[in-house]
């Protein structure tokens, strides 16, 4: 038996029993709800994080992710659940999964540095037998050329001496359709044993899982999966101001649309897209179909298209401000969600952000209103928001805004008393079409 054999077969046999020690890196968004899964399924686990504020509240059993059910910490703390800002803790893993971020750069180009640090922890910890694993979003190549050659700097070879796969997380922060253990995964590794280690061991708690042929291949799924949602918001927001231009409600066809039952699917109009995957992931795929002579113009169109979209929403609320007879520069907009997304406490990329201040370089007074955010956090893009204070709704402030702009459609929020009370409404999110909201008594415009 050969020292690989012997390896993999020790690896495979301990991870079907379920006694292969599990580690995160990163525990986030994707690494925490990943780790907590694994847990669950009888793992011993470990969470290492850089953060350890974050750490200390994860083994406190405090809720760190606002739609995440804390009990679910605390049984798996119970259950011997660990987080950590002790790297020495990989040594002591068969399992590591890589869940860092992979946001742009100040240039606006795929920042790999997370990643590159990650795997240089995980190389000083790496030992023979063990299975490592990168989750984050990173362009077709990167683990192979990029993380690769950092966890072979010892002189341990992928492969050979330890295993190396891809599996792209697929976590919809927000959705309690789909959960960690429902959504089919991905993966893929260059070396038959890396993908058979990595096949068996997510399918110990995945309902699904797709191995695909090669590291490129799992790592070029994800970013089709988010280009093709890039894409077609592109599209439906596109579409959405030629149809108003003809008399006709996006939305309604958007509706009526979707009950064909093969060849669409429905996507929504809104003020931009945010996040850290729908407008970051293009970003990479673009970027290296460029770094091979190649290139993507129906991505990079959508693209434009989408960081366009907040532009477009404040120049239209401009344009209402003014048929409303208000002057734009003495105006003042309630904006209804700051976050990114629909009742998730995250502002990376928010187009209500970028929303916001367009609208003050017009002199335009803003304030918010967003439930999961009481203060303003630092934003890389948007530092200068930082500290500013979610107002509270009552229809005596809702009163004295010019207009109330529906950025971001929170389920918790009271609709009905914005739709009694406020002036002029301009709807992103088709927020006042719910029967919850009542009847609205100024003026609704959809945007
Ligand atoms: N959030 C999502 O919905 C989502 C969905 C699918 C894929 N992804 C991808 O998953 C990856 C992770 O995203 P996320 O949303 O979980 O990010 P996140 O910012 O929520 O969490 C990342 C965590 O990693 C920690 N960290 C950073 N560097 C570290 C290091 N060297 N060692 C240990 N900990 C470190 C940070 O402190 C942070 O807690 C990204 O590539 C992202 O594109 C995210």
């Amino acid at each position: 038996m050969t020292n690989a054999f012997s390896l993999y077969a020790t690896l495979k046999d301990s991870i079907a029993a379920h006694r292969a020690r599990a580690a995160t890196v990163g525990l986030g968004y994707v690494g925490l709800p990943l780790a907590l899964t694994v847990s669950e399924a009888g793992f011993p686990v470990t969470g290492l994080d850089l953060n350890t504020g974050r750490v200390a509240a994860i083994n406190a059993g405090e809720k760190v992710i606002s739609y995440f059910p804390e009990d679910r910490i605390r049984n798996a703390v119970a259950a011997g659940f660990r987080a950590t800002s002790d790297v020495t803790a990989l040594a002591e893993s068969d399992v590591i999964l890589i869940c860092v971020p992979t946001p742009l750069s100040d240039t606006r180009d795929p920042d790999l540095s997370y990643v590159i640090r990650a795997g240089e922890t995980v190389a000083s910890q790496l030992r023979p037998g063990q299975l490592v694993v990168l989750e984050s979003t990173v362009w077709p190549g990167a683990t192979a050329t990029v993380l690769k050659p950092i966890l072979e700097r010892g002189g341990l070879r992928a492969g050979e001496d330890f295993f190396l796969a891809f599996s792209p997380e697929r976590e919809d922060p927000g959705n309690d359709t789909f959960t960690t253990r429902s959504i089919p995964k991905i993966v893929g590794a260059d070396d038959a044993k890396s993908r058979e280690l990595v096949e068996t061991f997510y399918s110990q708690f995945i309902t699904k899982v797709v191995p695909v042929s090669s590291l490129a291949t799992a790592e070029a799924v994800k970013l089709t999966e988010n280009s093709f949602r890039t894409v077609n918001i592109a599209l439906v927001n596109e579409m959405k101001v030629a149809f108003e231009a003809m008399g006709v409600d996006i939305w309604e066809v958007v509706r009526a649309a979707a009950t064909k039952p093969f060849g669409y699917m429905p996507f929504y109009p809104g003020p931009g897209i945010g996040g850290d995957c729908i407008p970051v992931s293009p970003v990479y795929l673009s970027w290296r179909a460029r770094d091979v002579g190649s290139s993507l113009p129906i991505v990079d169109l959508a693209r434009t298209n989408n960081d366009g979209a907040p532009d477009l929403i404040a120049g239209r609320v401009a344009v209402e401000l003014s048929k409303c007879g208000a002057a734009v520069q003495d105006a003042r907009v309630l904006i209804l969600g700051i976050a990114y997304k629909k009742d998730v406490e995250d502002t990376r990329e928010s187009p209500a952000l970028a929303i916001l201040n367009r609208l003050e370089a017009m002199g335009i007074a803003c304030d918010f209103h967003d439930p999961y955010f009481p203060v303003l956090p630092a934003t890389r893009d948007h530092p200068e928001l930082a500290g500013r204070a979610s107002v509270a709704l009552s229809a005596e402030a809702v009163a004295g805004y010019d207009a109330v702009l529906v950025a971001t459609d929170h389920s918790g929020v009271d609709y009905a008393l914005v739709a009694g009370a406020a002036k002029l409404i301009l709807d992103t999110r088709n927020a006042f079409a719910r029967p919850e909201a009542g009847a609205v008594g100024g003026r609704l415009v959809k945007i």
